[in-house]
């Protein structure tokens, strides 16, 4: 898909599709004005008849506009004008790129980032819809032996701005909304590949190629030998249960000099997850191939930075394993010293995330991160919670844990913070090790954060729970790319900050 911006008249752009937007009720936005002056009220004379009304997404194509230069004009609903946020404004790019991709315009002209979104100023609504249009075009067909051929697919998308003189930091703001959507659709490629394909070693070669896409990447891949030797062996009993190798990966970018201290990013990326003995029922289990989406969006973060050349130092640590009932595998009841000489018994071998991201990061820490964000699809309890919108956030630091909530919101990959307090650790209690590896009945994703928690005493430390957040279930099953979106944001805001 092509990008970018220009600044004109609706009515001169000689293009195959011009779209423009409408508010509730029937109230014209201001390039749909300027159309509707230019065509002698075309426009106010056909949604007078009743065939828009404005309500967000809802749009509607036009031909023959007189006195235009384009091909078509779409009508776009976006609600009330007084409620226009970031999510609606998303909403209607979404809809608009759609329906513009069913149809046979190749290219058209947004007259969208001239809407007035709340909060937003010219450059953030250019990069939301780049970001948007991007995702909306997403398709993950690789694996069907014929791939769809789409007649006139959407190829080329103009976005106008009101000013000439906005346009080089909106240019800038194509880049970048470009560099955060190819993270993105690395994070849900790897998300939507199936278990037999995307193992911890296919992910361990695909962190090899990123890092080879830039001089300032390098990586390194431990395998089960050197995690024995680094004792891990909360980690490694995990995988034990599996024929598949863990991997340990560590990607490093470094974008800025030598004084800036790294952000660590760990990522839960457990390949397949059928809850070993303690095995998951059947329903749904494919989904836990989702269950990487953690080290997806690692990947996707790193890829974006590298892209976008971010001057920002970064360090990846992605614990990859399957969870598999073998003859080896954990059984209730074990007991396995971790990497930090903490022992934990296994009372559930299906809360085995935490006990491989416990090991990943205590590693971490040798890195001597400015801050520690771990993600992972840790919790069922969390859809309980939070639903698909927002993702789990607990943390140790206040200053880590707010910038993350404030990135969240700017970027619309919003997160809710829930208690990590005290109380909750008591739950962790076992009769025979440090800790057991499950917290009982209730707050199930505060105790898993608790757990983790025990692990991170040395660093600032954030955790995203995104287990409701990571993919879409059912029969629009497909992997998010988030929290890919906040954490780009929670880095640019950094560097933002540190000028
Ligand atoms: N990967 C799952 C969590 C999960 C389940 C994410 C469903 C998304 C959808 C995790 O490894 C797990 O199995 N957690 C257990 C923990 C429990 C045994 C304490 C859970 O949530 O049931
Ligand atoms: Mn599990
Ligand atoms: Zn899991």
């Amino acid at each position: 898909m092509e990008f970018s911006v220009k600044s004109g008249n609706p009515e001169k752009q000689r293009s195959a599709c011009v779209v423009v937007g409408v508010f509730e009720s029937r109230r014209l936005s201001a390039a749909a004005e300027q159309l509707d002056k230019a065509s002698d009220g075309f426009i106010s004379n056909l949604i007078r008849r009743g065939d828009l009304d404005g309500k967000t997404g809802q749009t509607l194509l036009l031909y023959h506009v007189p006195n235009t230069l384009c091909d078509r004009v779409m009508l776009v609903g976006c609600g009330k004008e007084r409620d226009f946020g970031l999510r609606q404004y998303r909403k209607v790019i979404e809809a608009v790129t759609r329906a513009l991709d069913e149809g046979g315009a190749m290219e058209a002209v947004y007259y969208l980032p001239e809407l007035p979104v709340k909060g937003l100023g010219t450059a953030m609504k250019v990069r939301q819809a780049v970001i948007t249009a991007d995702y909306a075009l997403y398709r993950f067909d690789q694996l069907k032996s014929k791939q769809e051929k789409q007649r006139r697919p959407l190829r080329k998308l103009i976005l106008s701005i009101p000013s000439r003189r906005e346009l080089a930091e909106s240019e800038e703001a194509v880049r970048i909304g470009q560099g955060i959507a190819r993270g993105v659709r690395l994070a849900r490629d790897l998300g939507n590949l199936p278990g037999n394909v995307c193992t911890p070693s296919y992910l361990a070669e695909q962190a090899r190629e990123l890092a080879g896409s830039s001089d300032k990447a390098s990586i390194e891949v431990l395998d089960e030998a050197q995690m024995k030797k680094l004792g891990m062996g909360a980690l490694l009993s995990v995988s034990r249960g599996s024929r598949e190798p863990a991997k340990l990966i560590v990607l490093q970018y470094r974008g800025a000099g030598e004084d800036h201290k790294p952000v660590a990013l760990v990522g839960k990326g457990l390949t397949f997850d059928a809850g070993g003995i303690s095995i998951k029922p059947a329903a749904q289990m494919d989904e836990m191939k989702y269950d990487m989406c953690g080290a997806a969006a690692v990947l996707g973060t790193l890829r974006a930075a590298i892209d976008m050349d971010l001057p920002v130092n970064l360090v990846g640590v992605i614990p990859s394993s399957e969870n598999l009932p073998d003859g080896a595998a954990n059984k209730p009841g074990d007991i396995v010293t971790s990497m930090s000489g903490q022992t934990i018994e296994i009372l559930n071998t299906d809360a085995e995330g935490r006990l491989i991201l416990c090991d990943a990061l205590t590693y971490t820490e040798r890195f001597k991160p400015d801050v520690v964000i771990d993600m992972a699809t840790l919790t069922g309890a969390c859809i309980v919670a939070l639903g698909s919108h927002a993702h789990g956030l607990l943390g140790n630091h206040k200053p880590l844990v707010h910038d993350l909530l404030n990135a969240g919101k700017a970027s619309g990959d919003r997160a809710w913070e829930l208690p990590l307090w005290d109380d909750y650790q008591q739950q962790l209690d076992s009769n025979f090790a440090d800790m057991a590896n499950i917290g009982g009945k209730g707050a199930g994703t505060i105790t898993a954060a608790c757990f983790l928690s025990r692990f991170t005493k040395k660093m600032h430390w954030a955790h995203l729970d995104i287990a409701g957040t990571a993919w879409i279930s059912g029969d629009k099953k497909c992997a998010t790319g988030r929290p890919v979106g906040m954490l780009v944001q929670y880095l640019l805001d950094r560097i933002e900050h540190r000028k």
